[in-house]
């Protein structure tokens, strides 16, 4: 029991968790899906999303772009789906003369511009990754024919084309904004505006299902579920490939890492956008979440950190569980973006994706095994015949120092028919540790900074197994993915 510390008053919370041992956990592996399974899992869940007006820097000055997009390829045995947009793409203006992707100027490089310009070879950009694009264009200010040229040149180049969106958060436009004509920016005007934004840009097109719509901030009067119902209304479902929300559970200037990462907190969090993931199933649209990181503006202290990485773990099973197709974690201003997975190091964040990759890696269906209530996460991953392949433990307790606590974990019901089950452990000196700070690793691993190369020896553990059953023991701010 030492050390142990769930929720609840420790013993009597602990008598309650299904399958409770004395001295830890135990979880049964169902031999196939359970009813609470997700629906069919993409192949690639996890998803970036690129700050617009940085889009093309990521790329063309920053050599881990496509390094670590590669690592997420290998682990997840698809490529990344990339999604490109934020707050600069409702500033930006289509040029078709100008020659160089963007063009705009700052004061400071830490800056994002007021103001942008970017050209056909932004495009190019685009369709030189290998995954499905997303791209967003501008609705704010209310250039209808400039977006529809631009929809046009990024249709004509980008073979993966996966949705245009019109607008980003559009929650937070006001009556100032060109869009609004000098008229409050209500829910309803919204939706108006994006129906009929979407049949414009389809006739233009002479393309049908084209558009991401929502691209909401949060939750609100702004939502999937009253766009929806919209869309039905002026039958504009047609121009609907994917609704989209976007998700940050913290603001930079309130954050706070041991609840960012609690699984509690997460399954809480996530649950909240139910309805909208429902709302986009029952029209038979996919659900994304767009554009999603741990703290608005940028990220916070907390952003950069291990405890963060893990966040992103949980957070994906979470949200794949619910039925979010795939998520786009938000990478802003190269440089001062604390959230960003790779700058010039590879950062503690995408450890967790990394891991999250590995996890989901060839899986049809997910399905958590603990029953949400305490700070332990347990998932099963099956395969397309409805095997059971993998299993993900978390212990989302909270390590900053001191003595660090474990709990000891059984599994039964491993399908194996050897004597042992190898397993990799996601760990770091703590939830705090940041990449040049202290140890974090993959398997025993580091992603290298200048290649995003894993270097050291791969540690892959072994745990023996008995009649199907094995214990494994994982830290407090410690995640291992076992494979059965
Ligand atoms: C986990 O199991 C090991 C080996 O049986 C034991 O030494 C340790 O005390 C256990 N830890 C906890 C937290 O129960
Ligand atoms: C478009 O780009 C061309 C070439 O750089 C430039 O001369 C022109 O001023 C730009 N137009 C606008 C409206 O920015
Ligand atoms: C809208 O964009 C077009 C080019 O696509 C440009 O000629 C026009 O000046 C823009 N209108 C406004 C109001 O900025
Ligand atoms: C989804 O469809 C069901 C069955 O038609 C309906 O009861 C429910 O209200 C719908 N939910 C949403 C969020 O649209
Ligand atoms: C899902 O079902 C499994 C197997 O019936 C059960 O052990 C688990 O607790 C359930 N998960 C949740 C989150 O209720
Ligand atoms: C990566 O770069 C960071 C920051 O410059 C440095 O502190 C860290 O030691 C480097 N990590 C590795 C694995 O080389």
């Amino acid at each position: 029991m030492a050390g142990l510390r769930l929720n609840a008053p420790s013993v009597p919370a602990l008598l309650l968790v299904a399958g409770s041992v004395v001295n830890g956990l135990s979880f049964e592996i169902p031999s196939s899906a359970p009813a609470n399974s997700s629906g069919q899992l993409d192949a690639a869940p996890v998803g970036i999303s690129f700050e617009f007006f940085a889009f093309p820097e990521y790329f063309q000055q920053l050599p881990l772009t496509n390094s670590c997009l590669g690592q997420l390829h290998e682990a997840m045995g698809a490529y990344s789906p990339i999604r490109i947009g934020g707050t600069t793409q409702d500033r930006a203006t289509y040029n078709a003369s100008l020659s160089s992707a963007v063009s705009y100027s700052v004061d400071s490089p830490d800056d994002a511009p007021e103001t942008l310009t970017f050209g056909d070879s932004f495009m190019d950009i685009a369709a030189a990754y290998e995954g499905t694009v997303t791209v967003g264009l501008n609705r704010r200010l209310d250039n209808l024919s400039n977006t529809i040229a631009a929809a046009k040149i990024a249709k004509s180049k980008i073979a993966n084309l996966y949705a245009i969106e019109l607008g980003n958060e559009p929650n937070f436009f006001t009556s100032s904004d060109p869009i609004a004509d000098g008229e409050t920016w209500t829910a309803a005007a919204d939706a108006a505006s994006q129906v009929s934004w979407q049949a414009s840009v389809s006739d233009a097109l002479d393309e049908k299902s084209f558009a991401q719509a929502g691209v909401f901030f949060g939750l609100g009067s702004f939502s999937v579920t009253n766009l929806a119902e919209k869309e039905e209304d002026t039958d504009s479902t047609q121009y609907v490939r994917s609704f989209c929300h976007h998700y940050y559970p913290q603001s930079a200037s309130t954050a706070d890492l041991d609840e960012l990462m609690s699984h509690t907190e997460i399954v809480d969090g996530v649950t909240e956008f139910q309805a909208q993931v429902v709302a986009a199933q029952n029209l038979s649209k996919d659900f994304v979440f767009g554009e999603t990181n741990s703290a608005t503006g940028g990220g916070g202290g907390i952003s950069p950190t291990f405890g963060a990485g893990l966040w992103i773990l949980d957070y994906v099973m979470q949200a794949t569980i619910l039925g979010v197709k795939q998520l786009f974690f938000h990478q802003g201003t190269i440089g001062n973006c604390p959230y960003c997975w790779w700058d010039e190091s590879v950062n503690a964040p995408f450890y967790g994706a990394y891991t999250a990759a590995l996890a989901l890696s060839g899986a049809s269906k997910i399905a958590e095994l603990d029953t949400a209530d305490t700070r332990f996460a347990a998932y099963v991953f099956y395969d397309s015949s409805d095997e059971p392949i993998r299993v993900l433990l978390y212990n989302s307790e909270y390590y900053a120092s001191g003595t660090r606590s474990s709990v000891n974990v059984t599994l039964s019901g491993i399908p194996s028919t050897s004597t042992s089950v190898s397993a990799v452990r996601l760990t770091g000196d703590a939830a705090t540790t940041i990449v040049g700070e202290g140890a974090i690793t993959v398997a025993g691993q580091t992603f290298a900074n200048g290649t995003c190369e894993l270097q050291g020896t791969k540690n892959m553990e072994t745990t023996d197994e008995t009649a199907g059953e094995a214990t494994f023991t994982v830290q407090a701010s410690e995640a291992l993915l076992i494979y059965l």
